[in-house]
């Protein structure tokens, strides 16, 4: 079996050979964790937002969107925290001159000892079979249960040390834990210091009337300076949320893994505004109701799992991520957060305006506690396309290399062949391509061998190849292929509309959060 390095470099590089992602401004050697979608990848990244955008806006009677700017007054990222918060620790090897999160290094030392937990969890189900209970053994085996609490004790120690800012215990940890730079193996740490991810920018004519700006680092805050106007205009009654999508920028300290941590990404954010008093109940919610959502899209519910937080943002009182099993292991997908009255009331102090609710029930104004919910479009991109790439072993001997994406997000929805290019059957086939074309995403192919074509559509995620030969000329039918099974079917030229539409249609995908 290949190992996740591997795997991990057999994704990126499969992205950029069929149009996913390519590196950003490639001629001049990239620029560093910045990167441009190809014409499948930009379909992708538009399927997983309309994906989120119906889920969270369209079939919740009480969210509504928004697209705020990029640009904000700089006085909002005061009041929001940023400018004094929003600090990664990071330190330097002096030997190798590289530079990382002190806290990711932390992170990944509890990493390892989390693959140990895996190991041994495997290696026991393999002995005890069907009988094997995994939540007791975590519980009772002894190496398990020492290797939990180590785990558990190194991060609350980095918590209290971060949220206390003893940068100096954070660098003992480091030291005590024997942790070696992972390019060099290097010990020879310098202290740790904070470092803000603002990307800062300028607004005028002139050097001297220039006013500093920053690219936002967080599309959250759009939507609570906008929190009265959408209230009023929409006449909003809490609790009601409000949502958006767009781009977000971050001078990351490390950003060496392909999509998943970039300087300028996309999130996809929902602020939900509530009652002072119900945060628990609507956190619960929200956790559950994201996780469904995840869940819907079929990629097996052993590849996410919880992680509550232990060191809390400025603005929370609870947090938990949603993690997926990236190629490089489990991993932050969404975060889910109860942000108190953090944003609103500190926008309120800085601009000077009200920014409260009246509640008629309760006949009294305050300002609502907000519940976010926060997602990485690209982050998400990289879970569907890391997940859906596989290489399978046929019965005949050979092999294939599929990306089995969720049909409802794939690119292309079908693809149309010819089985030659010639007695009139690129004519029938360009045909059904027209019909098609307007209710789904379809394309054209004629060239090479028809199994070539069929590979060629396996590796691009197509979820179905539809063929046309001379049969079609005698009795208007074609063979559909499915990309999973590789079954193919004959069916009528009318009944390819309706077979597609089941199998991509979201209604289909998203209903399975009801169940
Ligand atoms: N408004 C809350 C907020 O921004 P966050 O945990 O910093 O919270 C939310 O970010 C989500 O945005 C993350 O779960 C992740 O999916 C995505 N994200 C954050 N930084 C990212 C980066 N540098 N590159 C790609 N995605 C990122």
């Amino acid at each position: 079996m290949a190992n996740q390095e591997d795997i991990f470099k057999k994704v990126i590089s499969h992205a950029k050979e069929y149009g996913y992602v390519f590196q950003s401004s490639e001629i001049y050697d990239g620029l560093s964790a910045v990167y441009d979608y190809g014409h499948n990848g930009v379909e992708l990244k538009n399927n997983i937002r309309q994906y989120w955008w119906k889920a969270m806006v369209q079939l919740n009677e009480n969210i509504v969107g928004i697209d705020a700017a990029i640009f904000m007054h700089p006085t909002t990222w005061k009041a929001s925290g940023h400018v004094d918060a929003f600090n990664d620790p990071l330190i330097d090897n002096k030997d190798s001159k590289k530079r990382y999160r002190a806290d990711v290094l932390i992170e990944d030392y509890v990493g390892k000892i989390d693959a140990k937990i895996e190991k041994e969890v495997a290696k026991a189900e393999k002995r005890f079979g069907e009988n094997f209970n995994k939540q007791k053994f975590l519980e009772t085996n002894p190496r398990v249960v020492e290797y939990l609490e180590q785990g558990k004790s190194i991060l609350s120690r980095m918590a209290k040390s971060l949220e206390k800012e003893d940068l100096a215990d954070v660098k003992a940890l480091i030291e005590e834990l024997d942790i070696a730079c992972p390019m060099s193996g290097s010990k020879n740490w310098t202290d740790v210091k904070q470092f803000n991810l603002m990307f800062g920018t300028k607004l005028g004519a002139s050097a001297e009337n220039a006013m500093d700006l920053y690219l936002r680092p967080e599309t959250a805050q759009g939507i609570f300076v906008n929190f009265l106007n959408v209230q009023k205009a929409g006449r909003m009654k809490i609790p009601f949320g409000i949502a958006q999508t767009g781009k977000a920028f971050r001078n990351e300290i490390v950003a060496r893994q392909f999509i998943f941590r970039m300087r300028e990404f996309e999130q996809m954010e929902m602020q939900f505004f509530i009652q002072p008093g119900t945060q628990q109940e609507w956190y619960e919610h929200w956790k559950e109701h994201r996780m469904k959502w995840h869940l819907s899209l079929g990629m097996g519910e052993d590849n996410y799992r919880f992680h509550d937080h232990e060191k809390l943002a400025h603005y929370a009182d609870a947090a938990a991520d949603i993690e997926f099993r990236f190629p490089f292991g489990f991993k932050e997908l969404e975060g889910i957060h109860s942000r108190t009255d953090f944003d609103l009331g500190s926008h309120e102090k800085y601009s000077g305006k009200k920014l409260q609710y009246f509640d008629h029930e309760t006949n009294r104004n305050y300002v609502p506690y907000v519940l976010e919910t926060s997602i990485g479009l690209d982050r998400m991109f990289l879970a569907v396309f890391s997940n859906s790439l596989q290489e399978e072993e046929l019965e005949n001997g050979t092999s294939r290399t599929v990306l089995k994406l969720p049909a409802v997000l794939a690119p292309t929805k079908a693809a149309i062949l010819p089985l030659v290019k010639k007695d009139g059957l690129p004519k029938v086939a360009q045909q059904i391509m027209d019909e098609l074309k307007w209710d789904f995403n379809v394309t054209y192919d004629e060239k090479d061998a028809v199994g070539r074509r069929y590979r060629r559509q396996d590796a691009n995620g197509t979820p179905f190849c539809i063929t046309v030969d001379h049969q079609t000329l005698e009795d208007q039918t074609v063979t559909i292929r499915h990309r999973d099974s590789m079954d193919q079917e004959r069916v009528a030229i009318s009944a390819l509309k309706g077979i597609i539409h089941e199998a991509v249609d979201m209604r289909t995908w998203l209903q399975k959060m009801e169940a």
